[in-house]
């Protein structure tokens, strides 16, 4: 695919379906990732792969999670939490982690490490894969981060879901004019 076609046109899917990536298609992502702008090359972010019976455990580490807060969870929010990492084949956890830096605040670390997932997002799309960047509530859950072996100074930036576009989508039609003005 043509760089700008693929700059142009990338979509987010959230319907997703097997097969998951294969080998050499993560290989590429990562090597994507790993070609992010990145001030003072501090390489401030790691990724976890999850696919498979892992996906199930992600689910049972969110009811993990989600009981601390709420000992009486309903039987439907429990179905959501365990069927919520099984919407893709494969997740990427998306991780940065910030250091104390003389010269490169954290800001910048955490913008950095967003580069990177974008540059996954851009290498899935340009590979025919369909991918999504997810947060929400499990994302920032401290039994989550433990469960997923993260530490102190480690936050988890995006769920990445990976895996063929069940269905396509329409790329929005931003007007560029409304977003850029010359100063002079
Ligand atoms: C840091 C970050 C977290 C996001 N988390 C979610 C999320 O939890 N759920 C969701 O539906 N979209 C989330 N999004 C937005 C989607 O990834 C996507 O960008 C949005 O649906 C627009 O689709 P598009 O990428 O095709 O323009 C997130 C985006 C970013 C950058």
């Amino acid at each position: 695919m043509d760089a700008i076609d693929n700059l142009l046109n990338r979509v987010s899917i959230p319907r997703l379906e097997g097969p998951a990536p294969s080998a050499d298609q993560l290989d590429i992502l990562f090597r994507a990732a790993l070609r992010a702008p990145d001030h003072g090359a501090l390489r401030p972010w790691r990724f976890l792969t999850i696919q498979g019976d892992a996906l199930y455990k992600l689910g049972q580490l969110y009811v993990q999670a989600a009981l601390q807060d709420e000992p009486g969870l309903a039987a439907e929010k429990r179905t959501k939490l365990e069927n919520m990492p099984l919407r893709a084949p494969l997740l990427i956890v998306a991780i940065a982690a910030l250091q104390e830096h003389f010269k490169v605040p954290g800001s910048e670390q955490l913008i950095a490490a967003g580069c990177a997932v974008q540059n996954m997002l851009l290498a899935a799309h340009a590979q025919g894969l369909g991918a999504m960047w997810r947060t929400g509530d499990m994302a920032y859950n401290a039994t989550v981060k433990k469960g997923l072996g993260l530490s102190e100074h480690e936050q988890i930036i995006g769920f990445i879901y990976l895996g063929a576009p069940a269905k396509g989508k329409p790329v929005p039609q931003l007007e560029v004019s409304n977003f850029v003005t010359e100063w002079n």
